[in-house]
C-alpha cells in the first residue's frame, strides 16, 4: 500500500474522511500524540488497525467523537462526575471510561462492556471526525512497543506502507497521552496519568485513586535500555556514576536532561529535553526515537518532581523504563 503524507487542507481532510468511511486507516494529529483512526463501528477496519499496529487484541481502543452531545451516542449511564469532567476538560487530554453503548463493537473494547471516550483538542482532528459523522478509534499511531508519535514523520517511520494517509499537523502540543479516568468508582480511579494533571482532576471532582498497573507494564522495546532517576537535589551525581559504570561496560549511553542541567554532565552524551517539565513531556518520545536512531544502548532520564505535568511524566517514565529506577 502506498501511504500518502497530506497537508491538512480542507480538501485533504475531506479525502481522509471519505477514506475512513470506506474502511481505510488514516493517521492524524491530536494535541496529545498522533492517532491512528478507523471508523469505530466498522469491525473489519478496526481489526485491520490492530494488525498494522501489531497490537494485542486484548488491549482496547479509545473512541473519539467531535462534540459533547455525541458522547451519549457511544456511552450510557454517564455518572455526574463524568458530566463535570466533560464540561471542564473536553475537548482535551482526558479519556473517560464509561458503560458502552450497543453500537460500539466488541473488537473496539476487547470484549469489555466499558468504552473509553475522548474529544481531542485539535482543529484538524475535530474537523476530520466531524466530517466522518461517526465515532473514530484513536489509538496512538505507533507500532506497539514503540514510543507514541509526536510528529507525522514518526508515524511514517512505523507505519509507512501499511495505512492510507497521514495528515501532517506538525508537532503534537502536549507530547504525552491523555489521562484516563473511571468515574464509575467512588472515589474515581485514574488508569493513566497524562495530559490533564492530577491536581486539575482533583480540583474538579475531589479525591481520586491512581491505579497501579495490575499486569506488569510492557516495557517499551527499543535497542536502548531505559533507566530513570528518582528526583532529588543532586541526582546528577548518581546519574553520572551510573553513566560511567555503563560506559565502562562498553554501553553507548545518553542522558536526557533539562537544558539548565546540561553542564552537570560534563562531556558525557546528553539530549536536552527543554527548559521545563512541559517541554520535557513535549519532547520525551521524540528523544527516545532519536536514541534508537542513533543506536544508543542505554538512556538515563532525569527524574522530575511529581507535581503538575511532572506527575504525568513520572508515570510515563515508570512505564517506558519497565520500572528501572536508579
Ligand atoms: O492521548 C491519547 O489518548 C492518544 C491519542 C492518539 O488519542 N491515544 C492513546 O491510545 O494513547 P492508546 O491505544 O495508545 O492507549 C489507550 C489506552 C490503553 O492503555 C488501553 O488499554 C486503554 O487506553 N483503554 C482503551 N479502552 C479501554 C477500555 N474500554 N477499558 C479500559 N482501558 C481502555
Ligand atoms: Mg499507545
Amino acid at each position: 500500500m502506498d501511504t500518502q503524507l497530506l497537508q491538512p487542507t480542507n480538501e485533504n481532510i475531506m479525502r481522509c474522511a471519505a477514506k475512513l468511511n470506506g474502511g481505510g486507516l488514516v493517521a492524524f494529529p491530536t494535541e496529545t500524540v498522533y492517532a491512528l483512526g478507523a471508523v469505530a463501528t466498522d469491525s473489519a477496519a478496526v481489526k485491520r488497525l490492530y494488525d498494522v499496529k501489531k497490537r494485542p487484541s486484548d488491549n482496547p481502543l479509545i473512541v473519539a467523537v467531535s462534540k459533547k452531545s455525541a458522547i451519549d451516542g457511544v456511552a450510557k449511564n454517564i455518572p455526574q462526575k463524568a458530566r463535570v469532567l466533560i464540561e471542564k476538560f473536553m475537548p482535551g487530554a482526558l479519556t473517560l471510561l464509561l458503560d458502552k453503548a450497543d453500537c460500539i463493537p466488541d473488537v473496539v473494547t476487547a470484549g469489555s462492556s466499558t468504552v473509553a471516550v475522548r474529544i481531542p483538542n485539535n482543529p484538524i482532528a475535530l474537523k476530520l471526525i466531524d466530517l466522518v459523522r461517526k465515532p473514530v478509534v484513536v489509538p496512538s499511531a505507533n507500532t506497539s512497543s514503540k514510543p507514541s508519535p509526536t510528529l507525522a514523520s514518526h508515524v511514517a517511520d512505523d507505519l509507512k506502507g501499511k495505512i492510507d494517509y497521514i495528515l501532517d499537523g506538525g508537532e503534537s502540543e502536549i507530547g504525552i497521552e491523555s489521562t484516563i479516568v473511571d468515574t464509575r468508582t467512588e472515589p474515581p480511579t485514574v488508569h493513566r496519568v497524562g495530559g490533564v494533571t492530577l491536581d486539575k482532576l482533583k480540583a474538579a471532582i475531589g479525591d481520586v485513586v491512581v491505579k497501579r498497573d495490575g499486569k506488569k507494564s510492557i516495557k517499551y522495546v527499543p535497542q536502548a535500555d531505559i533507566l530513570f532517576s528518582a528526583f532529588y537535589d543532586n541526582m546528577s551525581e548518581n546519574i553520572c556514576r551510573k553513566y560511567d559504570e555503563l560506559a565502562a561496560r562498553g554501553r553507548k549511553t545518553v542522558v536526557l536532561c533539562l537544558n539548565g542541567n546540561k553542564k552537570k554532565y560534563g562531556d558525557r552524551a546528553v539530549f536536552t529535553v527543554g527548559k521545563d517539565y512541559s517541554e520535557y513531556a513535549h519532547n520525551l518520545f521524540a528523544r527516545l526515537r532519536k536514541a534508537d536512531a542513533e543506536r544508543y544502548d542505554a538512556v538515563i532520564a532525569e527524574g522530575v518532581e511529581p507535581k503538575g505535568i511532572g506527575e504525568s511524566l513520572v508515570n510515563r517514565l515508570i512505564k517506558i523504563s519497565g520500572g528501572q529506577i536508579i
